[in-house]
């Protein structure tokens, strides 16, 4: 074949390529609302740096008259880039090519390019648009989704893995996301491992695929999703927005970017903001907002376990994981949701070199048997665990309330916080001071003339002794008072002191946290 010949080959084959299922695939793409792979990655990647690798792959399979059906890139389109400048992989699951189903094909260009991710120390995307595994290929298509999930594992902790799920993710699709750091939900998109038939068939229960996992299922109910977006294009902004926050893998640390905000801004309305009965509830969120650099918090798992927030914010340019109690949702206490939601969000950050500043008001852990049935001792553990075993630069502040277990846990010093600090409103104690006098004077009280009065008169003595932060103070379990309003210049002082902060754990395997 003549030199030009080649190239016009080359040339007809990249237009096949590119066309993937095909004109007609493509309008149905677009008539339920949603974009091709190609059109997703060209939103999400810097103009022009998307480089396409195994463009030319086809599926293998002969039976059910498949050899009769190859087509260029089998469902996956991947490759790498640049989003900002800084190199990342992807790969967009392409649904007009069998329904973006996994083939062994499809599973060894993905299994490609984790490699290369994990070689290179950049982060990878999966953009998510399938029918789950490739039916025509039978236990090739479970290997194959095993050899993605083995990478996913190894990945972990190592670059950064994120996962946006933009149209069906359905049966074995769903384990790769699960695995990775972040999924990002659109509306109109679902993901469910056995599908309404089954279900029905199993269950005689019927269900749409939105309410078996739809965007806000996932992100409400599960916890499976950590972002719900209304649009693709939002999807790839907050794509951009959430890597912003890492760095490129676990060897190096977040971007410092420059802040317009004063670093020694203080705002008196924190010095105002806790009620005087310690009862009414505040928002965390507009204590947040108003230390962080230009009030910008980015809210990881918004829709599920609200009584606990976690997201990420910077001060002075430098990149950290908040984990907040939130007194405006079920007073702020810790249950099995909201401890399992931040566990994880603190173990990303110390897998990746984020600081994390925990701000506290938590009344304790939620009584009752659908918490204790639920396992929240083994549920709390695994936040307590989180915080004991991270190494990154740890501040607490400690605005109101902290009471029992929920002190601890919340990266008290002992967890080996390294700047506690407290507002003078704060009141750590072993217990709420209603339920304390309860059990310490339940006979006195009981053969009182006035058990009224005298245990109003008791709940005052022990909140006047216990229910401030000057006791736990004098005992060096937090390292100052401070005034609320000169919170966001301590927190950036805090920080650059512990920049360079170097902490190790023993040497093991691993750790065997309660899962
Ligand atoms: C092969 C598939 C496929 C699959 C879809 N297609 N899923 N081909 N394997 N898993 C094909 C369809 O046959 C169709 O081809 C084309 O993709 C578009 O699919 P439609 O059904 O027309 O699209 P839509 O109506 O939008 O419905 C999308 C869907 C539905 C909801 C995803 O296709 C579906 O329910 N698929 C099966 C989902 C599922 O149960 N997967 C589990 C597989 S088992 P034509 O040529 O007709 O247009 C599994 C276990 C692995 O994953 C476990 C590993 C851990």
């Amino acid at each position: 074949m003549k030199t030009e010949d080649k190239l016009k080959r080359l040339e007809e084959l990249n237009e096949q390529a590119q066309l993937g299922g095909g004109e007609k695939r493509i309008k149905a793409q677009h008539d339920k609302g949603r974009l091709t792979a190609r059109e997703r990655i060209d939103l999400l990647m810097d103009k022009g740096s998307f480089r396409e690798t195994d463009r030319f792959v086809t599926h293998r399979c002969s039976d059910y008259d498949m050899e009769k059906n190859k087509i260029l890139g089998d469902g996956v389109v991947t490759g790498y880039g640049r989003i900002n400048g800084r190199p990342v992989c992807i790969f967009a699951e392409d649904f007009t090519v069998f329904g973006g189903s996994l083939s062994k094909a499809y599973a060894e260009k993905v299994c490609k390019l984790q490699d290369l991710a994990l070689k290179m120390g950049c982060p990878v995307i999966g953009l998510k648009d399938s029918g789950g595994a490739r039916i025509q290929e039978g236990v090739d298509s479970l290997a194959g989704y095993t050899d993605v999930f083995l990478r996913n594992v190894l990945s972990a902790g190592v670059v950064p893995q994120i996962s946006a799920v933009m149209g069906p993710c359905a049966g074995g699709a769903v384990y790769s996301p699960a695995m990775t750091d972040f999924v990002i939900m659109v509306q109109g998109s679902f993901m469910f491992l056995t599908g309404p038939d089954v279900v029905k068939a199993a269950t005689h229960e019927d269900v749409t695929f939105e309410e078996l996992g739809g965007a806000m299922v996932h992100n409400e109910k599960s916890g499976v999703a950590h972002f719900a977006v209304e649009s693709e294009i939002e999807c790839m902004d907050l794509i951009k927005n959430l890597l912003s926050f890492m760095p490129q893998n676990n060897f190096e640390d977040p971007v410092k970017i420059e802040t317009t905000d004063d670093i020694n801004r203080m705002d008196e309305k924190l010095d105002v903001i806790i009620p005087d009965s310690t009862n009414i509830p505040y928002d965390m969120h507009a204590v947040l907002k108003l230390v962080v650099d230009n009030g910008d918090f980015l809210e990881v798992h918004e829709h599920f376990a609200k009584n606990l927030i976690v997201g990420f914010a910077r001060f002075n340019g430098r990149a950290v994981g908040i984990v907040a109690n939130q007194p405006a949702v079920l007073a702020g206490v810790l249950d099995n949701e909201s401890a399992m939601k931040g566990a994880r969000f603190v173990r990303f950050c110390d897998c990746f070199n984020i600081p994390i500043v925990t701000f506290v008001d938590v009344p304790g852990f939620l009584p009752g048997t659908a918490q204790e049935w639920g396992g929240v001792i083994k549920n709390g553990a695994k936040l307590l665990y989180a915080f004991c075993e991270s190494t990154v630069p740890r501040i607490t502040v400690i605005t109101r309330k902290a009471y029992g277990g929920a002190y601890c846990v919340m990266s008290s010093k002992h967890t080996r916080a390294d700047v506690n600090l407290a507002w003078p409103s704060a009141e750590i104690a072993v217990m709420g001071p209603s339920g304390a006098v309860k059990i310490l004077y339940r006979k006195e009280i009981k053969e009182a003339k006035d058990p009224k009065t005298l245990e109003k008169q008791l709940i005052d003595e022990y909140t006047e002794k216990f229910a401030n932060p000057f006791v736990t103070a004098s005992k060096g379990y937090i390292d100052a008072v401070i005034k609320p309003s000169t919170t966001r210049p301590r927190i950036i002082e805090a920080l650059e002191l512990i920049e360079n902060k170097r902490d190790t754990n023993p040497p093991r395997k691993h750790g065997n946290i309660p899962l």
